[in-house]
């Protein structure tokens, strides 16, 4: 008798098909990496409106000018709606694209391994919460690939993905936005359980009570809608709906950055003590460094859509090489006041990620930049096995990670 997983089986089934290669199912043997990301990229395209705006204003001229002269008025007109059309088609104009490239994410590699809470940390905007919904495959990828347990998620079909999807959850950055607002706490936790089939009756109202318990809620909460929780409280109610279906890979993002610091160290706890419960991995988002400091095994900085630097928390925090992470380092106030940090302030706003030039993406804010930044991608430089930072002028370095393979 075969003691294959569900999931075991797909990942088998994708062999079979030829989708997942030799090379990834020894992958998949290794027991500790739960998901991997490989070259993720996620672009969003932005309609330029420039025609239709141009159109508008010529239009409403000929209007007007109609109301004194209908014959020039109607040329007008004429002309204007013939050049609309036309124009696009005509050079150079036609060599205009239509849309612009926002690169919210570009390029990300992260290993997860089993029971770690991996930290990604970065300034607003720079693509935190899209590259966690393109990891757990709510928004699909441009490029690249994610491998849960050694199976490339994004080649699933839609019935094999929602079997997978039992395992990838997320706690979102707003709770009250993702709660729907017409339906109780019990049926809020409760649907996942109709949708995967997974308990019914009894049974399903059974489980939900135990979920609020183990969030810290009691069992009255049930039949309370979102608006009649407080903050702390609904980002419990999104934690019990994330922990229904026994996932093993939880995405937090930005999970406290909400709510008031005594509810936060309470939620916080919450986060911790159910990773030891049930054995789970966590993707933690945040803002604040000094909480990632403490709670992630790994922490990965990003900026307009790419990694920075990554390694374990201990070489982020004690021997930081990227000059963005020593500046988000340095703005982290510290506790003693005895020891000053010296601060380095970033000049400029985070430019838009629309249509980046080439070259590394910091180098309008950087205090190192020098020509080829504006020219090439950084390389990366290998610390230890685990830690690389991508820059063109940082010392010191391998170009590999095997160089510190023994
Ligand atoms: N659906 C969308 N369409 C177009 N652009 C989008 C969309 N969603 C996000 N963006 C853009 O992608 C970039 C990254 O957004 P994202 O929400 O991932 O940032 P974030 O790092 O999570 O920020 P925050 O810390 O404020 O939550 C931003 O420039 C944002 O405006
Ligand atoms: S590559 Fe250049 S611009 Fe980018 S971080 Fe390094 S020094 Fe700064
Ligand atoms: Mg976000």
């Amino acid at each position: 008798m075969s003691s294959e997983t569900f999931i075991e089986k797909i990942g088998r089934q994708q062999v079979e098909k030829g989708l997942i290669s030799s090379r990834i199912r020894t992958k998949e043997m290794k027991e500790d990496v739960v998901l991997e990301v490989i070259n993720l990229k996620k672009f969003f395209n932005i309609p330029i409106p420039f025609e239709t705006t141009w159109f508008m204003l010529a239009f409403v001229a000929a209007v007007v000018v109609f109301a004194f002269n209908i014959t020039i008025g109607l040329s007008i007109m004429g002309g204007v709606v013939v050049l609309y059309f036309l124009l696009p088609n005509i050079p150079p104009f036609n060599k205009r694209p239509k849309v612009a490239h926002l690169k919210a994410v570009d390029g990300i590699d992260l290993h997860i391994r089993r029971g770690k809470i991996v930290g990604l940390v970065g300034e607003s905007g720079c693509g935190k919460s899209t590259a966690a919904k393109t990891i757990i495959r709510l928004l699909e990828p441009t490029a690249g690939s994610v491998y849960f347990k050694g199976i490339d998620i994004n080649r699933l079909t839609s019935v094999e993905m929602k079997e997978i999807r039992r395992h990838l959850q997320i706690v979102f950055q707003d709770p009250y936005a993702s709660l729907n607002p017409r339906a109780t706490a019990h049926d809020i936790i409760i649907e996942p359980f109709a949708i995967h089939g997974v308990a019914s009756g009894d049974e399903a109202s059974y489980k939900v009570l135990s979920l609020l318990k183990d969030v810290g809620l009691a069992p009255h909460h049930a039949y309370r809608y979102p608006h009649e929780f407080s903050g702390g409280q609904r980002q419990r109610l999104g934690i019990a709906r994330a922990l229904a279906l026994e996932p093993d890979f939880i995405v937090m993002d930005e999970p406290v950055s909400n709510l008031d610091v005594s509810v936060r160290a309470a939620i916080i706890q919450l986060i911790l003590e159910l990773q030891h419960k049930m054995g789970l991995t966590y993707l933690f988002i945040a803002h604040d460094l000094s909480l990632v400091k403490i709670l992630c095994d790994e922490t990965n900085v990003m900026y307009l859509g790419k990694i920075m630097e990554s390694g374990t928390s201990d070489e982020i925090f004690e021997n930081m090489m990227h000059p963005y992470t020593k500046a988000l380092i340095s703005a982290v106030p510290i506790a003693d006041p005895t020891k000053r940090s010296k601060k380095i302030f970033l000049t400029g706003d985070i430019p838009t990620p629309i249509n980046p030039p080439p070259g590394c993406k910091f180098q309008t804010r950087c205090p190192l930049v020098s020509d080829i930044c504006r020219l090439e991608e950084p390389p990366a430089r290998w610390y230890s096995k685990s830690h690389v930072a991508y820059c063109h002028n940082i010392e010191g370095g391998e170009e590999s990670p095997e160089a510190y393979v023994k």
